[in-house]
């Protein structure tokens, strides 16, 4: 294959001893201006790669551009099969016959799902979020995919958004090594290896802040929230060695991210030293007309190349305009220069020069797809991934011998919602359901639907569709519950209510579920709730009500399974929240590492900061979550002589009967600084395992990277004063300390 393609291959100077940037040099000096907008164009697929097919207006046209070399990528075209044939178009029968990009959102998972990210966020386990993404890579690399867009590293604070459920949740310290390790488990050590593909951490920047929670919708926060918290975990995907960066859809401060020079330029390419290439979202940069920030197409292409979007996904500025753009002088040649180099050396990278076939191979399409290695570690992720809320009167774990088990709720018995939202190539209907989890754990379960929760003919708004106001299915499912020992109640979102343009107002659960939670709880009262969601929910009802609640997310593949192991305790939950639970809508904007206020606590005076009608505090904060057993904390040790290197030590012990794994969390808040810095702030994390009443030492270290912070100049300072420590169980509960820097 190797030696056919150089056969035909006409670009001289490929010396294998030649750097990539020596071959960038000398192929780039070979393309026309053609040529090298092309490589900045990007086109989706989703057409019989045989030949355009009618009905599809674009694709005659995209198919000449192929040939052409006017594309540089290609995304949502995967199967070897279809692979190879674009590539061999491309390679074959265009002037130079540069390779094309394959581009997908593996988001989590191609085939094998793993748990939403935001669940694996739970967690806290990096290398086994690295492991997920591994193994999304092995499978996406071996049906032709060598670039995924992800990992997103949107911050979000607002749960109305529906794309929470595709990132870290609110923390940017958390959120920064989450980018790390997703974007190490995509690239591995060796980019050119056929089992690697590139990475792309998303949506630069801010789109996590979307007003209101609106999908889409503007954003304008301060640049306090845009340095400190916004660009963290993009700047450790950029120190981690990802390859590219997608802009986004929404406007920050008044800019559309697409068209933001000072963003992509200036602190991206220029600040950080990011070397790979930034790709706009989908259309993102024709939508630069609609936002009011260009006056048509050209414009929108003149702006966006010059702040420094490298390729243009699907809007097709680049190619129709550019060159014009750049014979009439509009655009500086050097701009298209750039952004080709930048493509093309990913491209040799990615040893696509050596074999544009490389991950085209029939062999390991059959061998790597949905192989049981993959779904043992799909099934670790998703039981890592679990989070106990509330077990009162340790319901559970469920004792196996319990002679009638009821399990309730139309999620119990689907096998599509586990999946979650952003799982384009794998198979509909194919996650292993709760009930079929817990049916190898006992014979002793009966199930009832209770009324529908989705109805698929409504396009997803299924909060207006009529045939959620029927109530039938709601007394069979009480009078289950009625004659049970213990009562399952499977509730939550299905698999498509969260995700991209899935925001919702009202965040309690849909449908008729509450009212069927609480008919059940009036009958029997040893319940409990199985959350299956996308998202965080508004459960104050439930969580002041229901004895035991287990939150599940969307856990992928194996998701029954990992939920039955630990409602049956084969497991002990261990994860913990990555995202503040709101106690209501109105909370919202609600997350751990706030401000203070001027007026934080004048209670019972009224002109303190606070509603007059809910308590200030989250139903469930940031880092929360319960095992089967207890942890106690004890000996906060902090030694600050070494000022550069701030020792803090902890004991934890397992005071309870099981064995169980605690994520032990440290929080610092600077005291008074130039600007007001969060009231506490994630700066380190341990995951432990420990064995009934066995103890464990845990050690943290603070250097200037922890203390630090950015000014509003965008440079980092480190400030003497005074810094109050705490390292507990969650955001909100553990020992106290302090130290002074001097
Ligand atoms: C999303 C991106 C995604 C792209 C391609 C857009 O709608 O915002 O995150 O990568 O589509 O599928």
């Amino acid at each position: 294959m190797i030696l056919l393609y150089f056969a035909m291959y006409s670009i001289p100077n490929m010396a294998q001893n030649n750097s990539i940037a020596q071959k960038v040099d000398s192929l780039l000096q070979l393309m026309t201006l053609e040529e090298k907008v092309g490589q900045m164009n990007q086109y989706n697929g989703f057409w019989d790669v045989t030949g355009p097919v009618p009905e599809n207006g674009n694709a005659a046209m995209k198919y000449e551009h192929l040939k052409k070399g006017w594309v540089g990528s290609m995304l949502n075209v995967t199967g070897v099969k279809n692979v190879r044939k674009l590539q061999q178009l491309v390679v074959e029968e265009s002037r130079l016959g540069i390779p094309l990009l394959f581009g997908q959102d593996v988001i989590h998972g191609y085939k094998t799902l793993s748990p939403i990210p935001l669940a694996e966020a739970a967690s806290w386990d990096m290398a086994a979020i690295e492991m997920s993404a591994r193994i999304a890579a092995e499978e996406a690399s071996a049906v032709g995919i060598n670039w995924t867009f992800a990992p997103m590293v949107d911050i979000s604070r607002d749960a109305r958004w529906g794309r929470v459920m595709e990132g870290g949740g609110e923390d940017p310290y958390l959120g920064m090594h989450i980018a790390r390790a997703r974007v190490k488990g995509f690239q591995g050590d060796d980019l050119s290896k056929n089992n690697t593909i590139a990475a792309c951490a998303k949506h630069f920047a801010g789109y996590g802040f979307v007003e209101s929670g609106k999908e889409y919708n503007t954003v304008d926060i301060g640049t306090s929230t845009l340095y400190n918290t916004v660009l963290t975990p993009f700047k450790a995907a950029v120190d981690a060695g990802v390859k590219t960066i997608m802009n986004g859809f929404n406007v920050l401060n008044g800019v559309p991210v697409t068209g933001d020079f000072r963003l992509q330029r200036e602190i991206l390419k220029e600040k950080w030293g990011f070397d790979g290439f930034v790709i706009s979202d989908w259309a993102s940069i024709g939508e630069l007309v609609p936002h009011g920030f260009a006056e048509d197409l050209a414009q929108a292409a003149e702006i966006a190349a010059k702040a420094g979007s490298d390729m243009d996904m699907e809007s097709s500025a680049y190619v129709t305009q550019l060159v014009e753009l750049v014979k009439t002088g509009r655009v500086n040649e050097s701009l298209v220069d750039d952004a080709a180099r930048r493509i093309l050396t990913v491209k040799y990278e990615l040893g696509l020069f050596d074999d544009p076939y490389r991950y085209c191979n029939e062999k390991r399409e059959k061998e790597e797809l949905n192989r049981k290695e993959h779904h043992a570690a799909a099934l670790e992720m998703a039981k890592k991934s679990i989070v106990l809320l509330k077990n009162e009167g340790h319901l559970l774990p469920i004792k196996k011998d319990q002679p009638k088990i009821a399990v309730i709720g139309e999620l119990a018995n689907d096998n599509n919602s586990p999946l979650g939202s952003w799982r384009l190539s794998s198979d509909n209907n194919s996650a292993v359901t709760v009930l079929e989890g817990l049916k190898k754990f006992s014979g002793n379960i009966t199930y009832a639907r209770g009324p529908k929760i989705f109805d698929p003919n409504t396009n997803f708004l299924d909060e207006i569709s009529p045939n959620l106001t029927d109530e039938s299915g709601l007394s069979e499912a009480v009078a289950l519950a009625k004659t049970s020992d213990i009562v399952l109640m499977v509730l939550g979102e299905h698999g498509f209510q969260s995700g991209e343009a899935r925001s919702r107002t009202k965040l309690g659960l849909p449908g008729l579920q509450l009212k069927l939670l609480q008919e059940v709880y009036k009958v029997n009262k040893n319940v409990v709730l199985v959350l299956l969601n996308g998202r965080p929910l508004t459960l104050e009802w439930e969580a002041k009500n229901i004895p035991a609640i287990l939150e599940t997310w969307q856990l992928g593949s194996q998701a029954g399974n990992a939920i039955a192991a630990a409602l049956f305790g084969e497991i002990n939950p261990s994860g913990k929240l990555p995202m503040t639970f709101p106690r209501n809508v109105g909370q919202i904007p609600i997350y751990y590492n706030h401000f203070s206020t001027g007026r934080p606590t004048l209670e019972p005076n009224v002109f303190w900061s606070h509603y007059s009608d809910v308590q200030n505090e989250p139903l469930f904060p940031f880092g929360f979550g319960l095992s089967y057993t207890t942890f106690a904390y004890s000996d906060l040790q902090i030694d600050s002589s070494d000022q550069n290197n701030i020792k803090v030590e902890v004991t934890i012990t397992n005071t309870g009967d099981w064995a169980g794994e605690e994520v032990v969390q440290l929080y610092i808040h600077d005291k008074v600084a130039s600007i007001v810095r969060p009231v506490k702030e994630l700066k380190g994390f341990q995951k432990i395992n420990l064995a009934p009443k066995a103890s464990q030492k845990v050690e943290f270290h603070l250097t200037e990277k922890e203390l630090g912070f950015y000014n509003n100049a965008y440079e980092f300072v480190v400030e003497p004063g005074t810094f109050d420590i705490m390292v507990g169980t969650s955001s909100q509960s553990g020992l106290h300390g302090s130290f002074t820097l001097n």
